[in-house]
């Protein structure tokens, strides 16, 4: 076993630790507060490569290992959630999904400008009553010769304004079930298609999530990516991908909010001394740490399955699994020894508190994650 990082990858780790400290860090607080996100942003992690990190320079993209994009989620991650959930869904959801299964010309059309911040995308699978059961699409697309007719509603979309590429997934034959599913490229000003209002949200508030809604908008035939009847394994294939993406932005809140957490408990005084000097945090923060690493561990080795060629389906239900809970109990914890400053938006960690709570939500609940690792397990 090797433990080493590459020099390249400790390169890119440190520069996303470099953007995520001069860039995201001083604006962070009033992004979460106004609920906006600058486009401007997005554009300079687009000229980084952060936004197409695994795919083929050919197609724009930088290239990498999943690794060092696990690496640069857990950097964003550490200093604002909003920042990395809009880099992990055009990486892993869309990027990806559009390399894997896009034809030639649909990647020299969308790529190219995916990957390099020109364009932005969205991944349109959950509607008001298919979330977890992700089968029961009620959005459908009737072919009509050259092309298909889409309606229905997307509800929760991530990028869901910010976007202008957008992969919908729509029923086509409806009586195939999930063999009747096919996915869409669509985009932003087609006619009928309409953006819902911006929700207004617990957490990963700077990223802007809508309901798309679809009203007979004419989607051309060379727009559907992959195989009749193939949308639904895309959606599949493409989420168990990005379930490592968002185990990694788990493990970076988890990891920022333990920073911050030493880093106060070393200064701050009570009883006449700093008060990590105290049991009663000091093992705080030693279970944060272990756990932390634990996660770590986890979505590192779910990443090197991905880039093995491994199956990656149960490592990374079970890397977003973990790490999402000990994001979720770092960040509470991080807030308690925070005292009364953890109440306070000027500390940062009752907004990570609150931008964990989504990792074990989206791209599959947690129970969902069970389900998939269960059924792994079992098969
Ligand atoms: N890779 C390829 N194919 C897969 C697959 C995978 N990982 N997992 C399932 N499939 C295929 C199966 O092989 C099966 O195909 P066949 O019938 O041809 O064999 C088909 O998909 C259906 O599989 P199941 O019978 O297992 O389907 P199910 O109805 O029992 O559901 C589920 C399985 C795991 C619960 C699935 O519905 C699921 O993952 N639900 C959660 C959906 C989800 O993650 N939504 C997140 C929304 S996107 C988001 O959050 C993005 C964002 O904005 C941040």
């Amino acid at each position: 076993m090797d433990f080493q990082l590459t020099d390249e990858q400790q390169m890119i780790r440190q520069a996303a630790r470099d953007f995520a400290q001069t860039e995201l860090l001083s604006g962070v607080i009033a992004r979460d507060e106004s609920q906006s996100f600058p486009p401007e942003l997005i554009q300079k992690m687009g000229n980084l490569g952060f936004l197409g990190m695994m795919v083929d320079p050919k197609y724009g993209g930088s290239g990498l290992d999943t690794l060092s994009y696990v690496l640069t989620m857990e950097e964003l991650s550490k200093i604002d959630a909003s920042a990395s959930v809009i880099v992990s869904v055009n990486n892993s959801l869309v990027c990806w999904g559009l390399e894997a299964f896009g034809s030639e010309a649909q990647k020299e059309k969308y790529l190219s400008r995916l990957s390099t911040g020109d364009s932005l995308g969205a991944f349109c699978l959950s509607e008001p009553e298919a979330g977890s059961d992700a089968t029961s699409q009620k959005t459908t697309a009737i072919e009509k010769g050259d092309h298909y007719i889409l309606n229905g509603t997307k509800n929760w979309i991530t990028n869901g304004n910010s976007a202008d590429t957008y992969l919908v997934i729509a029923q086509t034959h409806p009586e195939k079930g999930h063999h009747g599913i096919n996915v869409f490229i669509v985009e932003k000003g087609m006619e009928g298609f309409k953006i819902g209002p911006k929700e207004n949200k617990l957490g990963i508030r700077g990223s802007d999530t809508h309901s798309l809604l679809f009203n007979d908008v004419k989607v051309p035939g060379e727009n559907r990516i992959g195989e009749d009847g193939s949308g639904f394994r895309f959606a599949m294939k493409t989420l168990a991908g990005g379930r490592i993406g968002i185990a990694a932005q788990a493990l970076g809140i988890a990891a920022g909010a333990y920073e911050l957490a030493k880093k106060y408990a070393k200064e701050r005084k009570s009883f006449g001394t700093e008060i990590c000097n105290h049991q009663a945090i000091a093992f705080k923060l030693a279970d944060m740490h272990t756990q932390i690493e634990a996660a770590r561990y986890l979505v590192y080795k779910a990443a090197w399955d991905k880039d093995q060629g491994k199956n990656y389906d149960l490592s990374g239900a079970m890397a977003k699994l973990y790490a999402s809970q000990v994001a979720m109990d770092t960040t509470v914890e991080a807030v308690q020894i925070h005292g009364g400053n953890g109440f306070v938006k000027d500390y940062h960690v009752e907004r990570m508190m609150r931008d964990a709570k989504i990792t074990q939500i989206y791209e599959g609940t947690n129970q969902i994650q069970r389900v998939v690792i269960g059924r792994k397990l079992l098969k």
